[in-house]
């Protein structure tokens, strides 16, 4: 348990920072603009600037983003939970990005395009992971410390973890309600809950592809929790009669089975942390815990690419 107190350094002065959350206006260089640049630089780079911003700043609000990290305790290991949890959500975010175009693509019939974008995917999902890595350096002893300021503050609230598990198809009505009081949220997580799920959409291409996918599978309440179907299975089956770099499905099947690998294993990492941190105390959402969230390290978004390999024959 860390014994010493955090010394917090001051980076920015909140009070400077310009309100608002608007992309700040910016203007554009060219190759040609810059090539001028360098010439008046003389190679150097730039540090005098007329306003009292610079366009690094201005592109991403950097100065806002780093007045976001407001610890609750003077508990050491505090600082790095907190932004973590931060990096985390950023990283959902991407994720998700990147899940609702690779849907938009399906949807479209652009099934390489698509495998474009799930590549990207599933090399977010592996970063995901690794953050864990940061996060178990935080001791029982050190979670203690300051474990009672998260109030009821809790991960299964993160709207954006929804959003991720939404798009790949773990639908919940139950966890999904945990919004509804947020005006600025709830439409937008309404919105992903009631609409098909990327792997709905994967079904309905292999349907359009000439497989013979069951119309229960096709039209269903986007909202029910997806029930694994015998005719996707097939479907599955028979694409994977051809394993070879040509068949297009094929590899949209593996990489699919390759993202929900890892998330299986980011679940696993989060249960087994969690068990290693808090033992079997409740958690702070109202959970009982761990054993609610072993319960989660059972789940698999695409059920059918499982079972088939039951079936695969040497
Ligand atoms: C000290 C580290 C952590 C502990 C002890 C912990 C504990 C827990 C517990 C006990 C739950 C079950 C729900 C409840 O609170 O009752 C939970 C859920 C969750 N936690 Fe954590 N957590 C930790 C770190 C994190 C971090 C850094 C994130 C990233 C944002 C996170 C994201 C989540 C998510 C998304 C869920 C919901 C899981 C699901 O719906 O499947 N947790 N956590």
């Amino acid at each position: 348990m860390p014994t010493f107190k955090p010394q917090i350094p001051t980076i920015v002065d909140p009070a400077g920072v310009p309100p608002g959350n608007e992309p700040r206006p910016m203007g554009t260089t060219t190759d040609t603009s810059r090539a001028e640049f360098v010439e008046e630089t003389g190679g150097t780079p730039r540090v005098d600037f007329d306003s009292t911003s610079n366009p690094y700043i201005d592109y991403q609000s950097i100065d806002l983003l780093l007045t976001l990290q407001h610890p609750r305790s003077d508990a050491y290991d505090e600082t790095c939970f907190f932004i973590m949890g931060q990096v985390k959500e950023l990283l959902f975010k991407s994720f998700h990005f990147e899940l609702h175009n690779a849907r938009h693509l399906i949807r479209g019939d652009q099934v390489s395009d698509a495998m474009l974008v799930l590549d990207r995917s599933l090399e977010i999902a592996k970063l995901l992971i690794s953050t864990w890595d940061v996060v178990a350096t935080v001791s029982a002893e050190g979670f203690n410390q300051f474990r009672d300021h998260l109030d009821e503050a809790s991960g299964q609230l993160s709207f954006m973890f929804r959003h991720v598990e939404f798009i790949l198809g773990n639908k919940d009505r139950h966890l999904a309600s945990a919004h509804r009081n947020v005006p600025h949220v709830w439409p937008h997580m309404k919105e992903a809950l009631d609409s098909p799920s990327l792997y709905d959409e994967v079904i309905a291409m292999l349907d359009r592809r000439g497989f013979a996918i069951d119309p229960g599978a096709l039209d269903r309440d986007w909202a029910d929790a997806y029930p694994p179907d015998e005719s996707v299975e097939q479907a599955w089956f028979d694409i994977y009669d051809d394993p070879s770099t040509g068949n297009d499905l094929y590899r949209l099947g593996e990489t699919l089975i390759a993202l929900d690998e890892q998330m299986a294993l980011y679940r696993w990492r989060h249960f087994v942390l969690v068990s290693r941190i808090i033992g079997y105390k409740p958690g702070t959402g109202g959970s009982t815990g761990v054993e609610w969230l072993r319960q989660t390290t059972e789940f698999r978004y695409f059920p059918e690419l499982w079972s088939l390999r039951t079936r695969l024959e040497s």
